[in-house]
């Protein structure tokens, strides 16, 4: 996720001073941008791009102390261990002034815990990015419970700022929302899979012409308003009981794990991924993301343009 948000923050014209404990990667930093890059240019996510500009920008520092100097906003995308997070945030403070903004992009640890030690609490805040950072466009800000509104503003701006489009979660709830919602619908999606009714396949062709396109293309709620609340009311009280509901894996998750056939990176999930073209079927699925996050893009130009 790093370099991906490295990647969002130099190109929108900000300084990046830029640390991994894996020096190797560090090292790396500049080519997986500069791949980034002329990706997004091949595939119109991004219309022309100042490369070298773009990674003059982005400091490989050799050390976290070289990292956090001068920084006025800093984002951690270390591992997620809620020790190694509150660590490394109370270091922070030894080096940081006191109005540098402290971000973190867990996707499960309240602020509120991670700064618990904190001597100045009030200017950390959860910033949840999507992967990959550099495309998707949301970012979920959480505030802790000690949180500032300064700090919330600072962090809102800057992400916009970014051309990202920041959302604001009221309570640190596990998951923030979007995890919540994933979790809730992969529930009954796993179920209705593992119980033969419907294939996985003819599961993605069915939600990517229907839900997803309704989503996309203004949101849920809204779709909610345009069917009708007094219709979706009665079709929630028939079906609300009959969807799954309990906290025990999905039978076809348990067996999945027992298989070790887990997607992606073991060439098998629901979906066959021969090893020789995972490459490729990386590079297919983030070129379908940025087709989908320009037309994204478009569509709320075009609603701007209107207003
Ligand atoms: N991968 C995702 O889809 C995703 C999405 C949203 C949020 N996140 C969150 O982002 C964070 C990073 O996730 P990731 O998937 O990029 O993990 P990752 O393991 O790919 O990368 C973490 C990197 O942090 C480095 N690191 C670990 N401890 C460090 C330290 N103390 N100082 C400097 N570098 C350190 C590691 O060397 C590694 O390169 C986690 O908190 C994760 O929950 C991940």
């Amino acid at each position: 996720m790093g370099h991906g948000i490295a990647q969002t923050i130099a190109l929108a014209g900000c300084q990046v001073q830029a640390y991994d404990s894996d020096s190797g990667l560090t090292s790396a930093l500049h080519d997986r941008v500069k791949k980034n890059l002329q990706t997004m240019v091949a595939n119109g996510a991004l219309s022309n791009v100042d490369e070298d500009s773009v990674l003059s920008r982005i400091q490989r520092c050799s050390s976290e102390t070289e990292a956090l100097s001068d920084s006025d906003f800093v984002i951690e995308a270390i591992a997620e261990d809620l020790a190694v997070k509150q660590a490394f945030f109370s270091r922070c403070e030894d080096i940081v002034s006191e109005s540098t903004i402290l971000a973190s992009n867990t996707s499960s640890f309240p602020m509120s815990a991670m700064a618990s030690e904190l001597k100045h609490p009030e200017r950390a805040i959860n910033t949840h990015w999507f992967n990959p950072p550099h495309i998707i466009p949301v970012v979920e800000v959480v505030p802790g419970v000690k949180t500032d509104e300064e700090t919330i503003d600072k962090a809102t701006t800057f992400l916009k700022a970014l051309g990202k489009h920041p959302v604001r979660i009221h309570q640190e709830l596990p998951g923030f929302v979007l995890n919540r919602l994933q979790v809730a619908l992969f529930r009954e999606m796993l179920d209705l899979v593992g119980r033969g009714v419907i294939s996985a396949e003819d599961l993605d062709i069915a939600v990517r012409g229907s839900l997803g396109l309704r989503w996309a293309a203004v949101g849920p709620m809204k779709v909610g308003d345009f069917g009708g609340w007094d219709i979706l009311s009665k079709v929630y009280q028939v079906l609300a009981s009959e969807i799954r509901s309990d906290t025990s894996l999905p039978e076809v998750l348990q067996d999945m794990q027992y298989s070790g056939d887990v997607g992606l990176k073991a060439g098998k999930g629901f979906f066959e991924f021969p090893s020789e073209d995972q490459h490729e079927v990386v590079a297919d699925k983030d070129q379908k993301f940025m087709a989908w996050a320009k037309l994204l893009k478009d569509a709320y130009q075009d609603s701007s343009d209107r207003s």
